[in-house]
């Protein structure tokens, strides 16, 4: 088992390796001797792992509760959100009890936010099941829900008490899953790490492990610099202005890791196109978005990019931070109005 300890306000390990999921209720008792565990998991992984999990936490000495709701991200919304805190307050969770979130993205953002919340923070657990919330999601402490006019506006930072990855469980993911979480690992190799770019593009199945590990780490030290997001962490936005916007213009049908491959393959285009960047840089990266099955652009116009990367989160008054490449493994924060960044965009496009 791999094991990369995060340096954050509340420091804490993610445990990377194969055969986890039966002994995490020792592993997660070790830390943290609560009564109670809420097991958080959508109706696609509490069928797959959530018994399992489920009896290695009573095994701990847990008393364990689960609340599972229907998988996808539509659902990551209040609504949901009110359903765990309900069910946390019905069955008397106390700050001595915890959250533990058993699943990809929309899991974990929304489990560790109700445990941000719920009696003004609890501690939780990650237990990431998919690629992307195994090298993303998980790590870090940003958890959320959606409200109507974006993607992850309502949440808060609340980093976790230990994320507990099982190699096994992305055996059961599609390809397209695979994709998605792929996507966010080439992201990282753009960002700072030209020889991890390299290994993404010809991964094999045997070095996944060690590859979410590197992934992990350069995580881990971005976010150790700026838990809060006020610099060096919106370096992992790279491909996500124009993705979250790619995302919500397709009403959510593409997934997050594709539409922020997307937006990686067009700010390259757009980078070399006003030589920011070392030449060749975005045919590299398209090259590598081709070779992982991943789309490198969009067919969506700007005038319809635009309006909704400037309602962006990301979006700051009358500015937005794009990350740009200035060559594979080098990316840098470009300031731009609203209207230079729209028209630096269309370039890419
Ligand atoms: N997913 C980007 C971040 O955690 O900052």
């Amino acid at each position: 088992m791999l094991t990369i300890p995060v340096n954050t306000s509340k420091p804490y390990e993610v445990h990377i390796g194969s055969g986890i999921l039966d002994t995490v209720g020792a592993r997660i008792r070790a830390l943290l001797p609560a009564a109670r565990a809420m097991l958080v998991s959508d109706d696609i992984v509490a069928p797959l792992y959530g018994a399992r999990v489920a009896k290695s936490l009573t095994d701990a000495g847990y008393v364990c509760d689960t609340f599972v709701f229907q998988s996808g991200e539509a659902r990551k919304r209040l609504s949901t959100l009110e359903g765990v805190l309900e069910r946390l307050a019905e069955l008397h969770y106390t700050r001595s009890d915890i959250v533990v979130a058993l699943g990809g993205g929309v899991v974990g953002d929304l489990a560790g936010f109700a445990a941000a919340v719920y009696a003004r923070g609890i501690r939780y657990v990650q237990l990431p099941t998919t690629l992307l919330a195994a090298v993303d999601s998980s790590v870090g402490g940003k958890t959320a829900v959606d409200l109507a006019h974006g993607k992850n506006l309502c949440g808060a930072f609340h980093q976790p008490s230990a994320v507990f990855c099982d190699t096994d469980t992305l055996g059961t993911l599609t390809e397209h899953q695979i994709g998605d979480g792929l996507a966010e690992m080439l992201k990282y190799g753009i960002i700072c790490d030209e020889a991890l770019f390299e290994k993404v593009r010809n991964y094999q199945n045997e070095t996944m492990a060690s590859l979410i590990a590197r992934c992990v780490e350069i995580k881990r030290d971005i976010v150790s610099e700026d838990e809060f997001d006020r610099g060096r962490r919106q370096l992992l936005n790279l491909g996500h202005t124009v993705g979250h916007a790619i995302e919500a213009a397709s009403n959510f049908s593409m997934t997050h890791g594709h539409a922020v491959a997307a937006g990686m393959g067009v700010v390259a285009r757009a980078a070399e196109a006003a030589n920011l960047c070392e030449s060749g840089t975005a045919q590299r990266v398209c090259d590598a978005l081709d070779a992982l099955g991943l789309p490198k652009g969009t067919t969506f116009g700007i005038e319809t990019l635009a309006p909704l990367m400037l309602s962006d989160k990301k979006a700051d008054g009358g500015s937005i931070n794009l990350i740009v490449p200035r060559s594979v493994g080098d990316c840098t924060v470009l300031r731009k109005s609203k209207e230079d960044a729209a028209a630096f965009v269309a370039r890419g496009l």
